[in-house]
């Protein structure tokens, strides 16, 4: 696996971060276990130096459900299962444009998200490195159109994108691994089901450059005492 010290998961012709930037492992740590059950969100678009005033509370609402399948070539009853899990693990809360603020985009259900997450710590590092969650919708172009069912299962099992690298922690697959086999084929079978819709995500961006688009920062800080 490659390590966090080498962020291959962003796009390699994004410009290198400063010398000397270092990651903050324990945030990734922070964001892992928070992705799974956000309470609170910071949102802002400037640098992060001065969290109270570059950034404002938002109060997420729960996520829009996942959009009915078209007519598929799959079995029927693993497509509404899918669907069904889709909506129990809150694809649609990273993964629907919008809905990481509170305001979903009932036109892009699924189809990836224009407001990142950042994955450093706002309280040390100004300019966090940004991950924008991808369009899950078979889309050929901006989509899982040319993924197949198993690099899609793959991808929810491992973390393991279909060129073989590591998704940051951020999607939540550590959570995802344990799921069976069947429910993750029941996933992939319905996400190559729903109608596709062309939108292409931000490109992720490294620690140290400037996010062009939007972002929040999942949080919760412990006390010293
Ligand atoms: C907490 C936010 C979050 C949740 C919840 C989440 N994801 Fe993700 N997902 C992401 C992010 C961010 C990425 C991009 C990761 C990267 O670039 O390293 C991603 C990437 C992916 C990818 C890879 C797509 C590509 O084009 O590389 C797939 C497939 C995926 N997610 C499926 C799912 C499914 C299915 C669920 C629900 C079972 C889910 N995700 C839940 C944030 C999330």
């Amino acid at each position: 696996m490659t390590g966090l010290d080498e962020p291959t998961f962003y796009n390699e012709e994004e410009p290198q971060p400063a010398p000397g930037a270092k990651e903050s492992h324990a945030m990734f740590r922070i964001v892992q276990t928070l992705a799974a059950a956000t309470t609170i969100a910071l949102a802002g678009y400037a640098t992060a130096a001065e969290p109270i005033e570059n950034y404002e509370l938002v109060e997420p609402l729960p996520a829009p459900d996942a959009p009915a399948a078209a007519t598929s070539v799959y079995p029927a009853a693993d497509v509404e299962r899918g669907r069904y899990l889709v909506d129990l693990l809150g694809c649609g809360s990273c993964h629907t444009d919008g809905a990481l603020i509170g305001a979903p985009n009932s036109a892009r259900l699924l189809a990836g998200s224009r407001v990142g997450i950042a994955t450093s710590d706002p309280l040390e590092k100004s300019n966090p490195g940004v991950v924008y969650p991808s369009n899950l919708t078979p889309d050929k172009k901006t989509g899982l159109g040319d993924w197949t069912l198993d690099q899609i299962v793959t991808m929810l099992q491992s973390g393991t994108n279909r060129h073989g690298v590591q998704a940051l922690p951020v999607m939540p697959w550590m959570t995802y691994s344990r799921m069976h086999a069947e429910d993750a084929q029941a996933i992939a079978m319905y996400l190559k089901s729903i109608p596709p819709v062309e939108h292409k995500v931000p490109a992720n961006v490294r620690p140290g450059q400037r996010a062009t688009a939007p972002y929040i920062h999942f949080g919760v800080y412990r006390s010293k005492l």
